[in-house]
């Protein structure tokens, strides 16, 4: 048997009507960038999200630099984060010249971990930068804390969590702004890629605004921008899928539990863990081997048996050739948390439209394999 890791071309043929309908009407509108198919997105995502604002961009690490922007950040300003995440988190503070301060994370549920983040604050320490990693919330309530004790501002990396929420919190509530990307391997991803900034700053929401559209907020009128505006195609594309989020996060819950269960009895691997209280969206379902030197052998033999297995991300941001390439960095005490996560982990197939077969061949291989690891 063949699994996939994703199943973008099954989910596109569930709703192809809906899909054809909003590329269709985006076509005859004659309006392709910055038309009303836009603004009706980012209605809906603002709405989804309980949120008062939501700015399309066109990618997910535009979204944070631009927020980054509108925030004042620049050189010599300090942002923290951790280093098992997406290269770009750290990329878009780079781009801005401050510096990426890097904390540990924290073992279990692999984001931030909050008691790392107060010794690792200087007077130039300008922001925290928590990752919803994998589809579950950072603790925000614990990051919010610190922020105020520190007068600090918070900006989300939302690129893996739509639809998830914490302990008694909800993605937004306790920042300053989400970023989310909606690049096609996402729990809500376009054909293509695409981001948004999410927010509830009438400021944010305005500088964003002007710096994705050339620093202009009225015709022929200019400042210092850059061009990162979300299409209406992919816009359009995102408002059919938006409608379907939840139910498919369901689904990716239900394909998790049946991982779970199935690999409950496996001794050389550790599977996921779902923060009591928190919505876990399992953009991915991540488990790591509990001995470094089995992932790879593992991950061969599920390739070999036709299982498109992967790794997020067996190189750690600063484990990167050339890092930091010129930019300004700091590891701020030890991380053993996240190096052991970049070592071990192996994400299995995960996808809503993934069949019970398919995640019952998946098990029976791992488990086959845990006999005699
Ligand atoms: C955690 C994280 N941050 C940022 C990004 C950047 O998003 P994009 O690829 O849309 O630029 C991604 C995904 O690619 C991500 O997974």
């Amino acid at each position: 048997m063949k699994v996939s890791f994703y199943g973008h071309v099954r989910q596109y043929r569930n709703i192809k009507a809906e899909i054809d309908a909003k590329i269709e009407e985006v076509l005859e509108s004659g309006e392709y960038v910055t038309g009303p198919m836009l603004k009706r997105f980012e209605g809906e995502l603002a709405a989804y999200s309980g949120m008062k604002h939501a700015i399309g961009v066109n990618s997910g690490t535009d979204a944070l630099w631009l927020v980054f922007l509108a925030l004042g950040i620049g050189a010599g300003d300090e942002c923290i984060t951790t280093t098992n995440t997406f290269f770009a988190t750290a990329e878009a503070i780079w781009f801005t010249n401050a510096t990426a301060v890097f904390v540990d994370s924290d073992p279990r549920p692999n984001c931030i971990d909050p008691s790392k983040i107060e010794a690792a604050i200087t007077p130039r320490t300008k922001a925290i930068v928590p990752v919803h990693l994998y589809g579950q919330c950072a603790d925000m309530k614990a990051v919010r804390k610190i922020a105020d004790r520190h007068n600090l501002r918070v900006v989300e990396d939302n690129a893996q969590a739509i639809g998830a929420h914490g302990d008694g919190f909800k993605i937004g509530e306790l920042s300053d702004a989400v970023c989310a990307s909606f690049i096609i391997q996402k729990n809500l991803g376009t054909f293509g890629d695409g981001g948004a900034v999410i927010t509830n700053n009438d400021e944010i929401n305005r500088i964003v605004r002007k710096l994705r559209n050339h620093g202009s907020e009225k015709r022929s009128c200019h400042s210092m921008g850059y061009n990162s505006r979300l299409d209406d195609l992919h816009a359009g594309i995102l408002s059919a899928k938006l409608k379907h989020i939840d139910e498919w996060n369901d689904l990716r819950r239900k394909r998790a539990a049946r991982y779970t269960a199935g690999l409950a009895g496996a001794t050389s691997i550790t599977l996921p863990y779902e923060v009591p209280g928190c919505r876990h969206v399992y953009h991915l379902y991540v488990t790591e081997t509990k001995k470094a030197e089995h992932r790879d052998p593992l991950l061969k033999l599920l390739n070999d048996r036709g299982i498109d297995a992967k790794c997020h991300y067996p190189i750690a941001i600063h484990q990167q050739e050339g890092y930091p390439w010129g930019k300004q960095a700091r590891i701020a005490g030890p991380i053993p948390n996240s190096e052991r996560n970049a070592a071990c982990c192996i994400s299995l197939p995960m996808y809503p439209e993934l069949t019970d077969e398919e995640v019952d061949y998946v098990v029976a291989e791992v488990l086959e394999w845990d006999k005699e690891p």
